[in-house]
């Protein structure tokens, strides 16, 4: 069975991913902020394994994994978690850069970074859920469009860099989709927020499975997914 470590496994788009991949019997490790959310997972996810490392630390990721007992396959490491906090770049803080920047951006470079031996000796694939906003950047986005621009040059040099390791690279571009996240987005947007407008997370899974369920001899290097309403 293959063997997929999943952050952002707790919510939306990560959950229906994680949920798909467990039901079919594959071997999930899923990625917790804290040791409380880990039980969470675990109970919600009987047989999957779990580690622990807030995302926000990616400086401190090397520590806690060393601490744990990361997993020696990983056919997959997918990228799901992520932060958003709008407002203009007039109002934006470094603490609100720098939080976005880390969850977003640097800790999927240093888990990457972490476990591409077994990605590597697995021929393993690479996936990012990165975000519209990581094509075109508008008013109000800018730090979060800042993030997933950085993310999707992390995914296209390392597609370059680890062709010839035989270790695949995906970056997923959904628009707004359904889930706490937007939520979020449409209160500090000031809008009324009516999720079967947008894409059902479940959608998103699926595009997620095809990418990583295309035989070895081809790669999907990018996918956007837009809104079908
Ligand atoms: N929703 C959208 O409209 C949309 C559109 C385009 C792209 N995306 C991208 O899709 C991905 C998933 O979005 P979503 O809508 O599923 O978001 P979500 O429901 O808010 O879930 C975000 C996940 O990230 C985890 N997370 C956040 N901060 C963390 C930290 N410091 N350490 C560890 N885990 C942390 C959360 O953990 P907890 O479960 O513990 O809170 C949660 O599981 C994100 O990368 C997002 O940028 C979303």
């Amino acid at each position: 069975m293959p063997t997929h470590v999943i952050t952002g496994a707790g919510s939306g788009i990560g959950a229906a991913v994680a949920r798909r991949l467990h039901a079919r019997g594959d071997e999930v490790v899923l990625h917790a902020r804290d040791a409380g959310r880990a039980k969470e997972l675990a109970a919600e996810f009987p047989g999957a394994r779990t580690l622990v490392g807030d995302l926000s630390e990616p400086d401190r990721l090397s520590w806690a994994l060393s601490h744990q007992s990361p997993p020696d396959r990983v056919d997959s490491l997918l990228h799901i978690a992520g932060v958003v906090d709008l407002g203009p770049v007039g109002d934006l803080t470094p603490k609100t850069w720098r939080h976005q920047l880390n969850v977003n951006l640097l800790a999927p470079a240093e888990l990457t970074r972490l476990f591409l031996p077994q990605l590597r000796a697995a021929r393993g694939h690479v996936l990012f859920v990165n975000s519209g906003a990581g094509l075109s950047a508008h008013a109000g986005w800018s730090a979060y469009a800042a993030s997933k621009h950085g993310l999707k040059a992390l995914a296209d040099s390392l597609r370059e860099e680890e062709h010839a390791d035989g270790v695949r690279v995906t970056s997923v571009y959904p628009g707004r989709t359904a889930g706490p996240m937007q939520a979020k987005v449409h209160q500090q947007e000031g809008k009324e927020y009516d999720p079967a407008r947008w894409i059902d997370p479940e959608s998103v899974a699926t595009t997620v499975l095809m990418c990583l369920d295309l035989p070895e001899d081809a790669e999907i290097n990018d996918v956007t997914v837009r809104p079908g309403r």
